[in-house]
């Protein structure tokens, strides 16, 4: 059965826009959001500003992690190129397979930041707020730039190998 056109365009459609949020709230949050702010905010400040940033962006993000499957699902199956389960007979099999195996790295890597990282920088922040010592802070901060600028690299890599299924 021919998947509708209709239901093709909608899964398209969503797939790039969950892209754009999700890999372009990457680009920005980690090439000018944070750069920035720590330039321009003090200690406090930024801990809470950061923290108050990424409360916004996550759920955004897993959003579009749910849509990005979703719509990448169906795309899948209406695909000439599909052939099945793990058959990879063509270049396109192969990119999208790697594809796969990069948005899973980037779903753990997301998973640690949101159950990992971001409490213990809020429970960091909060104690900071309140004029306690909280040593850990700078290296969970360091330690989230990081990360974030993993996924944003796994995410250009799975753009390039999208552009290789879409040229095979
Ligand atoms: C970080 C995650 C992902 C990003 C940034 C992403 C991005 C994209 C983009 C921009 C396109 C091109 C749309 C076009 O111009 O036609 C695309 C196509 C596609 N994506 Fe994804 N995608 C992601 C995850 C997934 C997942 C998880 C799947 C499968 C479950 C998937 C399956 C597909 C398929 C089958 C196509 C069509 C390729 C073709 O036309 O040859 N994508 N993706």
């Amino acid at each position: 059965m021919t998947t509708p056109t209709w239901a093709l365009t909608i899964a398209y459609w969503l797939h790039m826009l969950a892209t754009v949020i999700w890999i372009g709230g990457l680009a920005i949050l980690t090439a000018l959001i944070i750069p920035v702010a720590r330039r321009t905010l003090d200690e406090n400040a930024y801990a809470v500003f950061l923290e108050r940033v990424q409360r916004r962006l996550d759920p955004l993000a897993w959003f579009s992690v749910a849509v990005l499957l979703g719509s990448g699902m169906l795309q899948m199956s209406a695909n000439p190129n599909y052939e099945g389960f793990l058959t990879l007979n063509n270049r396109w099999a192969w990119a999208i397979l790697v594809k796969h195996f990069l948005f899973g790295l980037m779903v753990i890597v997301s998973g640690y930041l949101t159950w990992g990282i971001m409490p213990s920088m809020r429970r960091a922040a909060l104690r900071q707020a309140r004029g306690q010592d909280a040593p850990e802070i700078n290296a969970l901060q360091r330690r989230e730039h990081l990360l974030l600028g993993l996924n944003l690299a796994l995410g250009i890599i799975v753009l390039a190998l999208t552009a290789l299924a879409r040229a095979s």
